[in-house]
């Protein structure tokens, strides 16, 4: 994972990778999910998500917040199959939505959610500068 984030951003962020999975990797409880996808026993993609809680006051949704294949196994159908087996984990759970939020310049990644079936949703995102 830490490889293939690594290509994708050029920046090694194992610290942080490694607190993520501590995070999501156990394995625990309904709510939290890390996927990773295998082909010839050699991990080429992964997927993380969480079921959040009346979030904006809105009933119990899931997020995707990251999704990464690596290039050289792309475009053969790896990160459908994540998606579809995180869709089906926040199912189970009785979640009816699916929420994500993205770089609004990453068109691979808004081509991918799109085809996957997303569409612009009652949101927007603000941010500010904060002083230090
Ligand atoms: C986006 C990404 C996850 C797609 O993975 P993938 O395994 O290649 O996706 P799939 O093969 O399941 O493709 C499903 C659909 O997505 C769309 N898609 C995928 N790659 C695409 C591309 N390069 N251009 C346009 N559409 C694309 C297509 O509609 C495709 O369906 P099709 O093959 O029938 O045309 C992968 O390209 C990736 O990891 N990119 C970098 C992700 C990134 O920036 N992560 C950091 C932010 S979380």
């Amino acid at each position: 994972m830490i490889e293939i984030d690594a290509g994708a951003t050029g920046v090694e962020r194992r610290v942080y990778w490694l607190s993520v999975f501590r995070r999501y990797g156990d394995g625990e409880g309904p709510e939290r999910h890390f996927l990773v996808a295998e082909i010839d026993g050699r991990v080429v993609g992964f997927i993380i998500g969480e079921l959040r809680d009346w979030e904006f006051g809105e009933p119990p949704c899931g997020w995707v917040f990251a999704i990464d294949v690596a290039p050289e196994f792309r475009l053969g159908g790896v990160a459908t199959r994540l998606l579809g087996a995180l869709r089906a984990g926040f199912r189970r759970s009785g979640v009816r939505k699916l929420r994500t939020i993205l770089a609004r310049d990453n068109t691979l990644i808004l081509s991918f959610f799109r085809s996957q079936g997303m569409m612009t949703g009652p949101f927007i995102p603000l941010e500010m500068d904060l002083d230090v």
